[in-house]
């Protein structure tokens, strides 16, 4: 199941999916121009036909051949951000195919850090399409093992690349004119764009991103957000620095960060998450971070993969 990145470029070549690690997470990759491979992306997943996926590209040139009417803005923050944990939603040149695009006249693209997912993107020679390497609606991957653990006989392979270094998805833009709407919060903040006067959508309704479904990113665990005044039996409990004053009353403590630092949170997220999973609990709660930085992007992913809010 794990191949090499040349072996990873044959098979896209011949129309295969494969997945690839990234920044963020890893994701699951076929030739984002060929309707036929991307199709087989949505059947592995499960995934809904209205739910777009993002294009990923190797190099700013290759940006062309995807989108037009490009925003000054939208140029801007590529030129910032890129290679980065950002994408950006611009509408979509003809060739792209729309089923990549879940019929949307938009196209999502965006150039990943991870030197390995660009150096198969070259190796391949067409831009990949690729959501998230998990089954809809569940977790997200951070590791090899995550993406085996998920879609191990559904896909034709896996490239193991470590760790993602994020470790949640990328930051999703839209453009209104020349002002970036924040669709999907991620590392690359509202507070890093505000010299471009940027809008956020709320959370839940109307939101322009069909893949912001209420329910997302979730254990197979029930998962609450925020701490419980009495501690049901066989909890457990996802941390964040300090740990509460009834600690002890859970099964299990998993801390996102000891030293209460949001990076290092978003990067331990799914890791831990999945860890609990494993663990046959009733029940998870989730603390809820500080509405700073990457703080709104692990609570925006919290809140979907929740079951219930207390
Ligand atoms: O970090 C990431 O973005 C990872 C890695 C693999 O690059 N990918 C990822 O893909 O998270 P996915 O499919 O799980 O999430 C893509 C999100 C969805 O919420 C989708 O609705 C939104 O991007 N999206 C894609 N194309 C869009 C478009 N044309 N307009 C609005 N939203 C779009
Ligand atoms: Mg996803």
């Amino acid at each position: 199941m794990y191949i090499s990145i040349d072996k990873a470029a044959e098979v896209l070549k011949g129309g295969g999916i494969v997945a690839i690690p990234t920044e963020t997470v890893y994701g699951l990759a076929a030739n984002a121009l060929d309707e036929i491979a991307v199709s087989k992306v949505f059947a592995a997943k499960e995934r809904p036909f209205f739910d777009p996926l993002i294009v990923h590209i190797s190099e700013l040139d290759e940006l062309e051949n995807l989108a037009v009417e490009i925003p000054k803005n939208a140029r801007g923050l590529a030129e910032k951000f890129w290679p980065g944990p950002l994408t950006l939603v611009l509408p979509k040149r003809k060739n792209v195919p729309d089923l990549t695009t879940g019929g949307l006249q938009t196209v999502a693209v965006r150039m990943p850090k991870k030197q390995i997912a660009r150096d198969i993107i070259k190796l391949a020679g067409f831009p990949l399409a690729a959501p998230s390497a998990n089954m809809f609606q569940h977790l997200s991957p951070t590791s090899a093992e995550h993406v085996l653990e998920q879609l191990g006989g559904r896909i034709d392979g896996i490239v193991d690349g470590g760790v993602c270094e994020v470790g949640i998805e990328s930051t999703v833009i839209g453009f209104e004119g020349e002002t970036p709407v924040i669709y999907r919060p991620g590392a690359v903040t509202g507070e890093m764009i505000k010299d471009m006067g940027y809008r956020e959508w709320g959370m839940g309704g109307g939101n322009p991103s069909p893949g912001l479904l209420d329910k997302h990113y979730s254990p197979g665990t029930p998962l609450f957000l925020g701490l419980p005044s009495e501690v049901p039996q066989n909890s457990g409990l996802l941390a964040f620095g300090e740990l509460p004053a009834n600690s002890a009353a859970f099964a299990k403590v998993l801390n996102l960060s000891e030293r209460g630092d949001a990076t290092e949170a978003a990067a331990n997220l799914y890791r831990l998450l999945h860890e609990l999973d494993s663990f046959g609990l009733n029940r998870i709660f989730a603390v809820i971070l500080p509405k700073e930085g990457l703080g709104n992007a692990i609570n925006d992913r919290l809140s979907r993969a929740g079951t219930a809010k207390i």
